[in-house]
């Protein structure tokens, strides 16, 4: 299994271009379900997690061609024979495949996804999934493991889910664009993943509005199809969000191209806090960072709020910050398994349940630790980066997940940072 070998101490320079979003890209492939024009997609991150669901819509019979001299670009074509089956062994290795099931519904009127497992993060069920398409007339048994679900034309109908979900959202927009009627999708999640998925599926012929907002309205209609012009994928805010809290922890000045600080306020203002200084234009992002970061608190919560996506990450800034911070997660139940591993770097991390409570050290001091998922790996390397010595990462198959080429991005920068086998 592949490591990462660091040797913390250096600061960083330079320039890092930031990728296409992983959390656009999984859905916005799912959508070439929803017509039988082949969809092109620009700017598609080269990520573990791409691979996947480009293997299963394989698997269900999307053709599916990466542009050789752009490779980038990827054309979907759901124009001919489809078997509407996600099976187990591609589900329990990515739960995103789920976003499978509105379209395959909406479209082919039956689908059988496997139930997606738990991870390491948390139970994270997919109930409000479920709940939202037999609102819109579908059918849906849960036997074997399987979502065994079937229906005729979907309805349009009212929906409030039981709590904001991402994904939730985005299975339920896309079902809705093929439905009879009107569909309005309350406690709506307003990511901007979402509100990529909702402009894509316009420039498809959908008829949405209040996307980016709580309350979403679509209009379904008889069918979709290819945009005029291939759609280019939003910048990942928490790749962005990760090379910010990386710059923080190990000082220097990096501009960040092809990213969005507005999609980022909550992120950049905890940084502001920190002393670690931020600028920003329409499609760019300079950070500097002189001296030791404060230490800074920060809750979770649903966007525009502060992403749980980015709580690992800004702990491993808190780690060596002057002063004591809390950090409380509120949207997943078992996302504090970074901790042990910072603590075996030299972090001083008391966990009370969904609280931790950090308090800075002045040095980290270089170990083996080991990623338990995406974003854990990510605040590893953070924190591998100012830790004295050298610091290796084992498992990081979690990071190939859902960074494209971190270390030859952090390497480019001026990190000490290889991959050894
Ligand atoms: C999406 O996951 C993201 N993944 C996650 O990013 C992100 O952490 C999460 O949203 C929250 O922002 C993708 O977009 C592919 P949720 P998702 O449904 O949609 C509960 C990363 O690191 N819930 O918004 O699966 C759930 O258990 C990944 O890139 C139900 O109870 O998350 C959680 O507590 C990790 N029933 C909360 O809601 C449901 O039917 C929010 O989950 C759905 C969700």
């Amino acid at each position: 299994m592949d490591k990462l070998l660091i040797r913390g101490g250096r600061r960083l320079q330079g320039e890092v271009s930031i990728s296409g979003a992983k959390n656009a890209a999984l859905p916005e492939l799912c959508a070439a379900l929803l017509c039988a024009e082949p969809l092109t997609l620009d700017n598609v991150p080269r990520l573990q997690d791409v691979a996947t669901m480009l293997a299963l819509l394989r698997r269900i019979g999307v053709q599916v061609e990466r542009a050789e001299d752009q490779p980038a670009r990827v054309c979907l074509a759901a124009g001919g024979a489809i078997d509407p089956v996600a099976p187990y062994e591609l589900v329990k290795t990515m739960r995103a495949s789920i976003l499978v099931l509105g379209p395959l519904l909406a479209r082919f009127g039956r689908a059988t996804v496997s139930l997606p497992g738990g991870c390491a993060i948390g139970s994270r069920p997919v109930d409000q999934h479920i709940k939202g398409l037999r609102a819109m007339g579908a059918t849906i048994a849960v036997e074997h493991g399987n979502i065994v679900a079937s229906a005729g034309r979907l309805r349009g109908a009212r929906i409030t889910t039981d709590m904001i979900t991402v994904t939730g959202t985005e299975n339920l927009l896309m079902a809705a664009a093929l439905a009879e009627g009107e569909t309005v999708l309350e406690n709506a999640a307003q990511e901007p993943e979402v509100t990529d998925l909702a402009e894509l599926l316009i420039a498809m012929g959908a008829k949405i509005e209040g996307h980016g907002t709580g309350r979403i309205r679509i209009q379904g209609v008889e069918r979709l199809h290819a945009p005029a012009v291939p759609h280019r994928i939003v910048p990942d805010r928490i790749e962005a969000g990760t090379f910010l809290c990386a710059v923080a922890a190990a000082g220097g000045e990096v501009v960040l191209r092809d990213a969005r600080a507005r999609h980022l306020d909550a992120v950049i203002a905890k940084l502001r806090e920190a002393g670690v200084t931020v600028e920003a234009g329409e499609d760019w992002i300079r950070v500097r960072a002189d001296a030791r970061p404060k230490a800074v608190s920060f809750r979770t919560s649903e966007y525009p709020a502060f992403p749980t996506d980015m709580q690992a990450q800004f702990m491993a800034v808190n780690c060596i910050a002057d002063g004591a911070a809390k950090v409380s997660e509120t949207i997943f139940e078992n996302r504090f398994m970074h901790v042990n591993e910072l603590v075996r770097l030299g972090a001083q991390i008391q966990v009370d349940g969904h609280t931790a409570m950090i308090q800075g050290a002045p040095r980290l001091s270089g170990a083996t630790v080991m990623a338990t998922d995406l974003r854990a790996s990510a605040s590893l390397v953070i924190a591998g980066l100012v830790a004295d010595g050298a610091t290796t990462v084992e498992r990081i198959y979690h990071l190939d997940r859902g960074y494209d080429c971190m270390e030859a991005k952090l390497r480019a920068l001026g990190a000490d940072i290889e991959r050894v086998r």
